[in-house]
């Protein structure tokens, strides 16, 4: 279980975060969705301690994320950003590698290289193994970053819109990927995402951020109605179910 309690951020005399309080159970995938600078970002950052908070208080489990070691911390909660970029020259499979460091602190076991070819190949990458990060297209490299994630092999999984740059059918096999991990492997799975059709169809729930309040926060069929969409947009969506799900049709 995350408990956010009075989450608050501020830069200068801007709250972009503000006390925003809510519990996130352990298991399955939950959806953050809202509006560019609704605080989204920023909100996983401080869950991760990526970021200080000004107020409140973020626990995983019996972990305060404030006073937690940092190798403690990394065994228990990943993170991937919105914005990755490596200042060093990495073949894809080292910076894979890179997500075992707080189990290993650099000396790779058996079990190590067991969990970086796992992600390596649930993320179809053996064949991108031996390539410079950097010489792979924005699709490539996102699902490289990911796998680093998944490699470090958590109960907590922060992921902040790991959609970026994947074309469907990678967008599809992540979805798939991560339902997977949260229902089969109990991790819970916290993501940012646009495609509110994505949220909807695969998340257990949906947490809505508007003007840096948590302005909504429930199941997709309590959070794909035009009345909340609109609350969170601020355009009109209209909403079909489809197989199954609710979806929003946002083009006119
Ligand atoms: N370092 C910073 N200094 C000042 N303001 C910041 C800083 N980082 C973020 N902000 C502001 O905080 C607000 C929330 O930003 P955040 O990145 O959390 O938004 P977001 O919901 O993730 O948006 P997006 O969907 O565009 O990624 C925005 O108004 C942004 O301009
Ligand atoms: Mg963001």
């Amino acid at each position: 279980m995350i408990e956010l309690t009075g989450l608050t951020k501020r830069y200068g005399s801007r709250t972009v975060v503000d006390r925003v309080s809510g519990t996130i159970e352990a298991g399955g995938i939950i959806s953050i969705i809202g509006a560019n600078g609704a605080g989204k970002s920023t909100l996983l950052s401080m869950a991760a301690r990526l970021l200080p908070m000004d107020e409140g208080t973020v626990f995983v489990d019996e972990l305060d994320v404030l006073s937690t070691p940092s190798d403690q911390l990394a065994r228990k909660l990943s993170i991937l950003r919105q914005e990755n970029t490596l200042s060093v020259r990495l073949s894809v499979r080292d910076l894979v590698a890179f997500g075992r460091h707080p189990h290993n602190r650099g000396r790779h076991t058996a079990e190590d290289r067991e969990h970086v070819d796992r992600a390596l190949r649930y993320l179809q990458l053996d064949e991108l193994a031996d390539r410079y990060v950097d010489e792979l297209s924005g699709g490539q490299r996102q699902r490289a970053f990911i796998a680093m994630v998944i490699a470090q092999d958590t109960d907590y999984v922060l992921l902040d819109e790991p959609l970026n740059n994947l074309d469907m059918k990678h967008a599809v096999e992540m979805m798939q990927l991560l339902r997977r991990m949260a229902h089969d492997f109990g991790k819970t799975v916290v993501l940012v995402i646009h495609d509110i059709n994505f949220a909807s169809c695969y998340s257990d729930r949906i947490m809505a951020m508007k003007d840096g309040a948590l302005v909504h926060h429930g199941t997709p069929e309590q959070i794909m109605r035009p009345e909340v969409l609109r609350d969170v947009y601020g355009i009109d969506i209209r909403v079909e179910q489809i197989d199954g799900h609710r979806i929003g049709i946002y083009f006119a």
